[in-house]
């Protein structure tokens, strides 16, 4: 099976590099091999390499900066996904495309099913609603999974920010109003690639027939400041914390460019019950991913 895959640097694809390499020949693609602002070179380098599958885990992830880039936000995530939908398309290929829980506007007051109306609060959510409208519209083969609070060990994000934080200052003021699901990169990588297993020779027809919107995050939810309780917890070096003191703060607290959605977690039950495979509970994850490297 011919994999081609973009983003390839990114917290995902970084890890859908080791998970999807013993599966095919895989052709990981990042900005240096081509920059996705330019879509008819996209598409042209899709043509050319001719490929079964298309996992597409690029994305314009900078939620505060994008009210400000919207036309930049819209380009990676809603034309390039277009884009890569008709050429897979028009190769009879498999696009397994990544969205968020950012679609929604976090005021339903339980975890959101697929069929619930999504409704962005932020550019970033819009330009990601338009994507998923995008390939939904052009049909075919796919798949698109809804993420939330995506983190890895690598790179800049919550997980990281928090340890810094813990070096460096006495009291941590973490928001307990956003509620979601933490997913470690690593474990989406690994039940994407589980799809895989789930067929044998004929993943294009597997993937026409269950084509839609499957919600897949970590199981469970908690708050930020839930989070960030576990990760000073599961610090391997919990030694070199100066914090003392974890207290709750309101989003209000501190105010960003975006608005975000409070109460944005997803519930998976459809994708468990169409593949039999299932994230584990986000605390085991987070726990695994802390886990000094022996
Ligand atoms: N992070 C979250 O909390 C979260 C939550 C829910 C859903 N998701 C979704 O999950 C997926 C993966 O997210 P992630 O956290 O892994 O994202 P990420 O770490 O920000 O990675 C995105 C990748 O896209 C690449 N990219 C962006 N613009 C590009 C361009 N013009 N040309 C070529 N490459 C470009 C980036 O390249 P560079 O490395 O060169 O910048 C980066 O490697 C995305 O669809 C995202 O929307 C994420």
């Amino acid at each position: 099976m011919k994999i081609l895959l973009f983003g390839k640097n990114g917290q995902l694809g970084w890890e859908l590099q080791q998970t999807l390499a013993p599966l095919g020949e895989l052709y990981a693609v990042g900005r240096a091999e081509l920059d996705l602002q330019d879509l008819s070179a996209l598409a042209a380098f899709i043509r050319e390499r001719r490929p079964q599958v298309i996992v597409n885990a690029s994305a314009y992830t900078a939620v505060d900066r994008a009210e400000q880039e919207r036309e930049l936000a819209f380009q990676i995530n809603a034309h390039v996904p277009r884009v890569m939908a008709e050429t897979a398309h028009s190769l009879k290929a498999v696009l397994i495309h990544y969205s968020t829980d950012y679609v929604f506007d976090g005021g339903l007051g339980r975890p959101y099913i697929e069929s619930d109306a999504p409704n962005p609060l932020n550019m970033y959510g819009h330009s990601k609603l338009a994507g998923e409208q995008a390939i939904r519209q052009i049909g075919g083969a796919y798949l698109i999974l809804r993420a939330a609070w995506v983190y890895s060990l690598r790179g800049d994000g919550f997980v990281r920010k928090v340890l810094q934080w813990s070096r460096s200052q006495s009291v941590l003021k973490i928001v307990s109003d956003q509620v979601s699901n933490p997913t470690w990169a690593r474990s989406l990588a690994e039940i994407t690639s589980s799809l895989f297993a789930n067929t044998r020779n004929d993943f294009l027809n597997y993937v026409q027939e269950k084509a839609g919107i499957y919600h897949l995050a970590g199981s469970g939810c908690a708050s930020r400041l839930e989070w960030a309780r576990e990760i000073l917890e599961f610090d391997p070096r919990k030694e070199e914390q100066a914090a003392r003191e974890l207290l709750p703060a309101l989003t209000s607290d501190f105010p960003t460019p975006a608005r975000r959605p409070l109460f944005s977690a997803l519930n998976c039950s459809r994708f468990e019950r169409t593949f039999h495979l299932s994230l584990p509970n986000w605390k085991e994850s987070l726990r695994l991913a802390m886990k000094p490297v022996q």
